[in-house]
């Protein structure tokens, strides 16, 4: 139970002890990070029944894991800011009095460890004593958060060097909620039909109970790195965000960099591993991160950023060699799969990869354990891979990755980018004219929901700077720290990093993408970069500015002017209806609105001749 002699910290000593008494664990395994520590818990999980090992000749030291089928993603109607006054939470988020969450956790975690072993897990989001780095201590009852977090955090006993003896730490505690009662069997995925997602912003405390899955369990990433960090970034000047940092490096070798936020399930991964497509030869798309950025602007106005995880958590389904090609490389060894399928021959399948071998296999065994065939598929529509099944790896695996993305000091952002899954109605690229119209094309984006939350899927609902489920505050205060951001970086340098919303997801009458995506996305790229150095003079229309068919570089691909109208038109109708929607969140989030975002507005429908 005592903590090793390295950990000097008293603080956080009395803190595990009360998490003890509360929880009651049978043991406490206090985590060093090691390789031999990895290995032994993998082992561990193999014989609980969590992990299936997989063929060792096809995919070396990776392992499956299937969850329980109710517990396959981020629960957002059980997740809650807890923050001493409602308004102060927003009202986007679920919100409920400290003191009355506190009550309402305490009977679920008294004795919740029971039969189970307690890990303790220390972890740094971003470089170890980086200035914009920060640490969090993971208390948890499962050996798949505690090996997961190893791939997607600095985790080890080093953390404790940079804490000494009094360092800041976010406290996480998690649990399964599935306590074992004397010589009671476990099972492979434990959990609890009642679950909370709790952040007490104040005191800066997360609090997560009954789920063992991915962003609700895996306590550094959302919780921490986002909503967390929302409210660190508000109180100290920086933004913490859901997006990818992609390094691009132009044939001369000068070289750009570029944050994007897309919502879950929405193409970050992808699009932070881009391989430039033929017509492209020199370019080159690196990977700083794929999916959370911590920025912080510097003395001189610039602004910094960092990726705070390690490692990526990313959509299985749709990669292939053909959308994804560095992905694929990177989950060639040393992989937790969850939720995908197994093939006969002990390696992983999901939906998407019969692009590459042009068939489907004949068999396989589904992410519940159950016979897969491509008859059973047609007749039942089954799905061989749960559409949100995840890879877990280091990003060290990636072949893409950014000499930088270690960098303590982190890398210069040129650019944001914004885009949301819309089947109609968003071009598929639009600079803003100003920062206070990027700020707007941020807060009103909309996105179809994906299989990353637990819900419905496929309707659009406004996802400002896809953050609507990762927000620790009152998302109009987050607007204007943003828009004061921009006031600030501006006195201090003169200039601001250029913004963009972009779309790749327009169908259509045949309800396909019209837009081919991925690698091509670089065609899009190119053209920020061109209006970035001023060699592109684009069209304005009402949301902003959008490129021309010629300032397109379309070598290497067949897209007529046809086509890319019908990625690009903007039909006034539809932007009526979409204003109206705009208006409606306006509405919803009138508490400390900015004045600036509605003004926006009404330009845009006057220019649209409302
Ligand atoms: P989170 O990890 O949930 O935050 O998601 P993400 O934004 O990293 O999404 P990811 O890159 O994993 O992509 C999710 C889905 O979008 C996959 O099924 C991809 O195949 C699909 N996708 C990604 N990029 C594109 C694109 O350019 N075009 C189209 N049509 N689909 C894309
Ligand atoms: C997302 O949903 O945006 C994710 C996956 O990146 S999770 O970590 O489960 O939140
Ligand atoms: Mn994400």
């Amino acid at each position: 139970m005592n903590a090793p002699a390295y950990v000097t910290h008293t603080r956080l000593k009395t803190w595990v002890q009360d998490m003890v008494h509360l929880c009651q664990p049978d043991h406490v395994h206090w985590c060093d990070g090691s390789d031999a520590e990895y290995q032994s818990l993998c082992q561990q999980l193999v014989n609980a029944g969590t992990f299936t090992p997989l063929n060792p000749a096809k995919r070396p030291n990776s392992f499956l894991a299937r969850s329980d089928p109710s517990d396959v993603a981020r629960v957002e109607d059980r997740t809650y800011i807890c923050s001493a006054r409602k308004e102060e939470a927003g009202p986007t988020n679920n919100w409920m009095d400290p003191q009355e969450m506190r009550r309402t956790l305490q009977p679920l975690f008294q004795g919740c460890m029971k039969g189970r072993t307690m890990y303790v897990v220390p972890f740094s989001m971003g470089p170890l004593g980086s200035p914009i780095a920060h640490i969090g201590i993971e208390l948890s009852d499962s050996a798949y958060v505690a090996v997961n977090q190893r791939i997607m955090t600095r985790m080890g006993k080093a953390v404790f060097d940079v804490l000494g003896e009094d360092g800041d730490f976010v406290p996480c505690v998690h649990s399964v909620g599935a306590p074992l009662a004397p010589g009671q069997a476990d099972v492979a995925w434990p959990c609890n039909p009642t679950k909370y997602i709790v952040h007490y912003p104040q005191t800066r405390e997360i609090w997560s109970y009954g789920s063992g899955y991915g962003g609700n369990a895996l306590l550094g990433k959302k919780c921490f790195a986002l909503r967390i960090a929302s409210n660190m970034g508000r109180d100290q000047g920086w933004l913490a965000e859901h997006m990818l940092i992609l390094g691009l490096t132009h044939p001369q070798g000068k070289k750009y960099h570029v944050a994007a936020a897309f919502p879950s399930a929405c193409g970050k991964t992808n699009f932070s591993m881009l391989v430039p497509p033929s017509g492209f030869e020199g370019w080159k798309v690196t990977t700083i991160g794929d999916d959370i950025a911590w920025i912080k602007p510097s003395s001189d106005g610039q602004l910094r950023a960092i990726n705070p995880e390690a490692g990526y958590f990313g959509v299985a389904p749709g990669t292939n060699f053909h959308t994804n090609p560095n992905c694929m490389a990177s989950l060639d060894k040393n992989v937790i799969f969850t939720n995908v399928a197994l093939t006969d021959d002990g390696d992983v399948w999901w939906e998407g990869m019969e692009k590459d071998s042009g068939q489907l296999p004949s068999h396989l065994i589904d992410w519940q354990g159950k016979d897969w065939t491509p008859d059973i598929a047609r007749e039942s529509g089954a799905k061989a891979a749960h559409p949100n099944a995840r890879f877990t790896v280091a990003a060290t695996n990636n072949p893409a990755l950014d000499p930088a993305w270690d960098d303590p000091a982190g890398v210069r952002i040129d650019a944001f980018i914004f885009g949301g899954r819309r089947s109609t109605t968003v071009p598929l690229v639009t600079q803003a004219r100003n920062w206070t119209e990027g700020v707007y094309m941020a807060a009103t984006m909309g996105s179809e929901t994906t299989a990353a939350a637990a819900g419905q899927q496929g309707v659009v609902r406004r996802d400002p700077f896809a953050m609507l489920p990762f927000m620790g505050y009152n998302m109009s205060d987050y607007f204007q720290h943003w828009l004061n951001m921009g006031e600030q970086l501006k006195t201090r340098s003169g200039t601001l990093p250029a913004i963009f919303c972009v779309n790749w997801f327009r169908k259509g009458e045949d309800g396909k993408f019209v837009w081919p995506g991925y690698g091509e996305n670089m065609r899009v790229l190119k053209w920020m970069i061109d209006r970035m150095e001023g060699h592109a003079q684009g069209r304005e229309n009402v949301f902003g500015i959008s490129p021309t068919y010629d300032e397109i570089t379309w070598n290497g691909l067949a897209f007529s002017a046809a086509q890319f109208d019908s990625v690009m038109h903007i039909d006034p109708a539809a932007w009526r209806e979409e204003l109206a929607l705009h208006d409606a969140l306006f509405t919803q989030l009138a508490y400390h609105l900015p004045p600036e975002l509605p003004a926006t507005k009404d330009a845009m429908a006057l220019r649209l001749g409302h």
